[in-house]
C-alpha cells in the first residue's frame, strides 16, 4: 500500500521542460501525483496535451484549494517570483527550476516558506539532472568542504566544446545550443556568465550557508574569448571551460567567482563536454569528489523536477543547516589566482598589478600575460570588465606554490 501523500499539481509553463514533466507525470502512475491544470501565456499555440488542461488565468491554479503543489517552469523570472510567492502564501509547496528568480529572492522566499510551513525545492535550477543541491545540503558539513568548482552552464560548455573540437564558429555553436533547447531564451544570460553566477549564488547558500546576491559575485563569460586564446589552449593541451568556483581560505572567508578556465587533462572537468555539467567538491578529509551529468535539456531537467516532486510525497524540505555558520563571502583572504590575460592594446594592462609574472607576449597581432594576481586586485581592475580583454584562469589558489611573490620573471617576445 502506498502511504505517500497524494500530490495534486498545478503546472506553470509548457515549454521544453513543462511538456517533459507533463509526459512523465502521465506515464508514471507510481508517483501518486495528478496534474490538475496547466497555466500558459499564449493560448493560440498548439499543445501536445488535452485543451481542457490549459488556462491563461494564474489564479485558477493559485486559488484552487485542491492543488497542493505548484510546479513553476516559466521563463520570466519576475512573473515566476509573483507566482511562487503567491503559491507559498497560499500554503502550497513549490518546485521551481528558475535559477534567476531564486538567486535574486532566495533569502526572502526561504523566510516565506518557513512562515507558511511548506516546501520550496529547486534541484533542477542547478546543473539540471545532477543532484548537487541535495548533496551539498545533506552530506557536506562546512568543516569538510574546502571548495566547490564546476561547469554549471550547459550552453557555454556546448559552445566551447564545438569551437575547440570542431572549429565551429561561435554564432553557429550558439545557434545550435538554442535549437537543442539548452540556451536561455535570452542567451546573453548564458554567454555572459550570468546564469552560472545565479547557480553559484544558490550553491553558496547550500554549501556554506552564505546569503549572497548575484551582483556581489565577480564573473566573466565566454564572449571575449578569441581564436588566439583557443589556439593558446590547444598548444598547452588545455580545454577552455566556464567554471564557477568557491575557495575557502584559512579563515571563514569564501572567495567565489565565475571565470573561463584552462582545464588540463589531469582534471575531471577536462572530459566534461557539450551540454554536460560537472562539479568537483573539495573535501578536507575525502580529498576530491566529482558529480557529472547532463546539465541542460528537456529530459535531464525534467528528471530533477520529478525527483523534487517525488520528494514532496514525504514532505522533504531543505533545512539550510549551514545558515547558522559565520562563513562569509570575501575578496580579501590572500587568495591568488594564476591567470592568462589577452588584450588588443599593448598598454592595456599594468604589469605591476601582478604579484608575479610567468610569461609576457607582445606583438602587433596579439598580447598576453600569464601571471599570479590577488583576487582583490583582479576583480577591482578596470580591464577585468573590459570586453576587449580576455581573462582565463590557469590555476586557482596558487599562493602556496609561489614562494616569492615579488620576484618577476619576464619573457618578452616581440
Ligand atoms: N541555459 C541553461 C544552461 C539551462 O545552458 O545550462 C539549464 O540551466
Amino acid at each position: 500500500m502506498d502511504n505517500h501523500k497524494q500530490l495534486v499539481i498545478g503546472l506553470f509553463g509548457f515549454g521544453v521542460v513543462g511538456e517533459g514533466i507533463y509526459k512523465v507525470l502521465k506515464d508514471t502512475k507510481s508517483l501518486n501525483a495528478s496534474l490538475q491544470k496547466i497555466c500558459i501565456k499564449n493560448p493560440e499555440k498548439s499543445r501536445n496535451a488535452p485543451a481542457e488542461l490549459f488556462t491563461t488565468d494564474a489564479d485558477e491554479l493559485l486559488n484552487d484549494p485542491a492543488i497542493n503543489v505548484i510546479v513553476e517552469l516559466i521563463d520570466d523570472a519576475d512573473a515566476a517570483y509573483n507566482i511562487v510567492s503567491k503559491a507559498i502564501r497560499g500554503g502550497k509547496s513549490v518546485v521551481t527550476a528558475n535559477k534567476k528568480m531564486l538567486a535574486n529572492h532566495l533569502t526572502e522566499l526561504i523566510g516565506l516558506r518557513d512562515a507558511h510551513n511548506v516546501s520550496l525545492l529547486y534541484e533542477a535550477a542547478v546543473c539540471g539532472s545532477i543532484p548537487v543541491i541535495r548533496n551539498l545540503e545533506e552530506y557536506y558539513d562546512n568543516d569538510l568542504l574546502s571548495s566547490v568548482s564546476g561547469i554549471v552552464n550547459g550552453s557555454t560548455n556546448y559552445i566551447l566544446t564545438k569551437m575547440a573540437a570542431e572549429g565551429q564558429d561561435y554564432q553557429e555553436a550558439l545557434k545550435q545550443a538554442q535549437e537543442l533547447g539548452f540556451a536561455e531564451s535570452d542567451p546573453t544570460l548564458d554567454v555572459e556568465g550570468i546564469d552560472a553566477v545565479n547557480k553559484l549564488t544558490i550553491i553558496l547558500k547550500h554549501a556554506y550557508g552564505i546569503d549572497e546576491v548575484p551582483d556581489d559575485i565577480p564573473y566573466c563569460g565566454i564572449t571575449q574569448i578569441k581564436p588566439s586564446d583557443i589556439q593558446y589552449a590547444k598548444e598547452k593541451g588545455y580545454h577552455i571551460r566556464l567554471v564557477a568556483q568557491t575557495i575557502q581560505g584559512e579563515d571563514e572567508a569564501v572567495v567565489a567567482f565565475v571565470l573561463p578556465t584552462f582545464v588540463g587533462k589531469e582534471s575531471q572537468l577536462y572530459n566534461v563536454n557539450n551540454e554536460f555539467n560537472g562539479v568537483l567538491i573539495g573535501s578536507k578529509l575525502a580529498d576530491e569528489q566529482f558529480l557529472y551529468g547532463k546539465g541542460a535539456g528537456r529530459f535531464p531537467t525534467s528528471s530533477a523536477v520529478l525527483s523534487d516532486i517525488a520528494a514532496l510525497r514525504y514532505d522533504y524540505r531543505y533545512e539550510y543547516k549551514k545558515s547558522k555558520s559565520s562563513v562569509k563571502l570575501a575578496l580579501k583572504n590572500n587568495t591568488f589566482l594564476k591567470v592568462y590575460v589577452s588584450f588588443d592594446s599593448r598598454d592595456a594592462i599594468d604589469q605591476a598589478q601582478f604579484a608575479s609574472i610567468d610569461e609576457v607576449y607582445k606583438s602587433n597581432g596579439k598580447n598576453y600575460i600569464v601571471g599570479v594576481i590577488d583576487v582583490s586586485v583582479l576583480f577591482n581592475t578596470e580591464w577585468f570588465y573590459d570586453k576587449q580583454v580576455s581573462v582565463i584562469l590557469v590555476e586557482a589558489n596558487v599562493a602556496h606554490k609561489v614562494s616569492n611573490l615579488s620576484t618577476k620573471e619576464e619573457v618578452l617576445y616581440i
